[in-house]
């Protein structure tokens, strides 16, 4: 029986033949919006597709999405902090940069694009995309305002000047009921962003 949730979907792979991404390893960073459950599905889409996903969640994220979902979705242990890792010491962040062929934040906050426009790196997921050397694509989510905010913008013009691209956000009703730019692209969009930077 299969499970609609994870299963083959019209946006997934056909059964037969090699999976377009097997083998391929994506890093999913997941911060803390109300779009975190929206990075379940985006995962599950990279699984779909091959891919190799390891799943790194801000503090702030494991308030709106559980890691254990994640570490369902990918059969893999879920990075949150790395200061408590269960197996012993490991510099998570410099292991999952070299792991990674794409780097992924969906969703991007507010704060962690604020962070990485400027260098900080004060938890695991700022730490890896200051050392990954594969392409990175980054899909914000926040409210209509805080997306118009001249900080935002800034710091979305500046993170395009270091490199990583930006998978602009779509417009609609927000979850804090709002209506206007800020909703997470779609999942499939951001599934195929992946796979054409993976595929370059
Ligand atoms: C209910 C709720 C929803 C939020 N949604 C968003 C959001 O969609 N986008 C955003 O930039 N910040 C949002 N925030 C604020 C972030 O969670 C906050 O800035 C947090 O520090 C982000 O941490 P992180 O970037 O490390 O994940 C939300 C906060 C709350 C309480």
């Amino acid at each position: 029986m299969s499970d609609s949730s994870t299963g083959p979907s019209s946006t997934g792979p056909s059964s037969t033949g090699p999976l377009p991404l097997q083998g391929r390893s994506v890093v999913l960073g997941i911060c803390g919006s109300i779009a975190a459950y929206k990075g379940a599905d985006l995962c599950s889409k990279l699984v779909q597709l091959g891919a190799d996903v390891t799943v790194v969640m801000t503090d702030a994220a494991t308030k709106f999405v559980g890691p254990m979902t994640f570490q369902a979705l990918t059969g893999r242990h879920v990075v949150v902090d790395p200061y408590t890792h269960e197996e012993g010491v490991h510099v998570e962040h410099i292991g999952l940069a070299d792991r990674a062929e794409c780097f992924v934040v969906a969703p991007a906050t507010a704060n962690f694009l604020a962070k990485a426009a400027h260098g900080i790196a004060d938890d695991v997921l700022t730490s890896s995309l200051l050392a990954v050397t594969c392409p990175v694509l980054v899909a914000p989510a926040m409210n209509v305002r805080m997306w118009q905010h001249k900080a935002v913008v800034r710091n979305v013009a500046t993170a395009r000047e270091l490199g990583y691209e930006i998978a602009e956000p779509g417009e609609g009703f927000l979850a804090c009921r709002d209506v206007g730019a800020g909703r997470l692209a779609e999942p499939a969009d951001i599934a195929a962003r992946v796979g054409a930077l993976l595929t370059a």
